[in-house]
């Protein structure tokens, strides 16, 4: 098997992607070409190789997970952009299947098959919904298929399926585009279907616009359901998403720089949205999500973990980009909860440490863990003026190490030592933490760390350590003592078979 001509050359020194592997062969000899690099991420969602942006098309379809995400085979860069898919039964076990959509040289969507939705339409139809970018245009694109396995799909002959965005309300155009006008939401309540669609007001802000109709190709502009006219809102919203709790509705929406999420009354008749909270739904590297309702009832959601490192670094490494672990999402006493979903525990190997710890200043504990693929959760209590410090991606010699800092009220990431060649983006990130404990759950995985704060608030973060024995971990305390309860500390195996055989 030669993965390097698959790749066109040598996948370290410079991917051409002159051939592109979008065979079940292809893939796994391409993951496996990729498996020694000690940043590859090795239990979350990644592409086999090439670029992965935002997760598309999230689907529990006859038992099975789907997870469609835009994907450039032809390399880590986003060009030419493809649906590409994964599934799996237990949602930690992944396996690829072939590329599902490709741009038709000839057809709306030639320049892009970019973010949509999945749905079953009324005859049990499973139907992509997705922004066909040709040109300066962007338009909602239907494909459908009657394959149970859902990996041949056959484009709607009438796409695009809106000529034009609306013409009611004025929406920003750049040299790029006609309008920004992409990414579909679209769901079914009371026999009607309705449709939410990123974009941008002119000299307004980002926008959601919902549209409504009948059946998945007719569709009527009902208008905003929400418009960011207020400071800091960005001037687009991408990837909007509405999840409905019930008592409660979540909007979500990708403002360029973050996701920001609303948590409220959505009306979908009289189009509004009446917001109790509004905050960051991850408050790091983290963009698009998109969510799915499983069999059982639970929301779970997907986010694109960007690269922090330039395009040179990503060309180098030939892949670029990766899903965050799915996150059980939901509303309790009014608030947005989001937890890992239950399934994640499936993959635990060894368990590396548990028990109780006391810290008195100046203390540290190094934990018995090994590789850069495991879990960690712990509760912490910091007596005033005390910082707990968990040192991650720790070289032997202690000069690379990620820092997180929990000093009672807030949670940073310290990356300033997180690589010793200085490439990656190295900003310090902080989250809020509420109440007087820290319920730590981190995953950490090849180059991204992914915390959970009580149940409630995430910090997904990307580093890069050169050194791959870049992999200690630790507990300090400093300036105070800090009690840790409940340390508990797993190994975790490999999401994709290729990797789980290199064990
Ligand atoms: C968000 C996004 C979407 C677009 C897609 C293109 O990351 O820019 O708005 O549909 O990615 O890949």
């Amino acid at each position: 098997r030669n993965a390097l001509a698959l790749l066109g050359g040598d996948a370290r020194r410079r991917p051409r992607f002159t051939d592109r592997p979008d065979d079940a062969a292809g893939f796994e000899a391409v993951r496996e070409e990729l498996a020694d690099d000690h940043r590859r991420p090795r239990y979350h969602l990644s592409a086999p190789a090439g670029w992965l942006n935002d997760p598309n098309g999230i689907l529990q379809y006859d038992g099975t997970y789907h997870v469609f995400y835009q994907y450039n085979p032809g390399g880590p860069f986003h060009g030419t952009i493809h649906w590409g898919h994964a599934t799996s039964e237990d949602l930690v076990h992944w396996e690829d299947r072939p590329v599902a959509l490709s741009p038709d040289p000839d057809g709306p969507d030639r320049d892009g098959v970019w973010s949509g939705c999945a749905v079953v339409g009324d005859d049990g139809t499973p139907t992509l919904v997705y922004t066909g970018g040709r040109g300066r245009d962007q338009l909602p694109c239907l494909a459908t298929t009657d394959d149970p396995t859902l990996e041949t799909w056959e484009k709607h002959g009438e796409n695009p399926i809106l000529s034009a965005p609306t013409e009611d309300i004025d929406l920003l155009e750049t040299d790029d585009w006609r309008a920004e006008f992409r990414d579909h939401n679209v769901w079914r309540e009371g026999g009607t279907w309705y449709h939410l669609v990123g974009a941008g007001v002119e000299e307004t802000g980002g926008a959601a616009l919902l549209y409504r109709g009948p059946n998945l190709r007719e569709w009527e502009y009902v208008g905003p359901l929400l418009v960011g006219d207020w400071e800091g809102h960005g001037v687009v919203w991408e990837c909007p998403e509405l999840l409905d709790f019930g008592e409660k509705q979540v909007l979500h929406v990708s403002n360029y720089s973050h996701v920001e999420y609303f948590l409220g009354t959505a009306n979908l008749d009289d189009p509004s949205f009446e917001i109790e909270h509004r905050e960051r739904l991850d408050y790091g590297d983290y963009y698009a999500p998109q969510s799915t309702r499983t069999d059982d009832g639970r929301v779970l959601a997907w986010g694109w973990a960007p690269e922090a490192r330039d395009a040179e670094a990503q060309w180098h490494a030939g892949w670029s980009g990766l899903l965050t672990v799915p996150r059980k999402l939901s509303v309790e006493g009014g608030e947005l909860r989001q937890r890992p979903a239950r399934e994640l525990a499936e993959l635990r190997r060894r368990r590396a440490a548990e028990g109780d710890i006391s810290l008195a200043p100046g203390d540290s504990r190094t934990l018995d863990l090994s590789g850069n693929a495991y879990e960690l959760a712990f509760d912490a209590r910091t007596e005033s003026g005390a910082t707990l410090e968990l040192g991650l991606f720790e070289s032997p010699a202690g000069n690379e190490r990620t820092v997180v800092r929990y000093d009672g009220d807030e949670l940073v990431v310290d990356r300033s030592e997180s690589a010793l060649d200085g490439v990656p983006e190295t900003s310090e990130q902080r989250m809020p933490v509420e109440g007087d404990i820290l319920s730590l759950r981190a995953f950490v995985d090849g180059s991204v760390l992914e915390l959970f704060a009580n149940e409630r608030r995430c910090l997904t973060s990307r580093v890069y350590p050169t050194r791959a024995d870049a992999e200690g971990a630790s507990l300090s305390a400093r300036g105070g003592s800090v009690r840790i309860d409940g340390l508990e500390a797993w190994e975790l195996g490999a999401a994709f078979e290729a990797r789980e055989r290199g064990e």
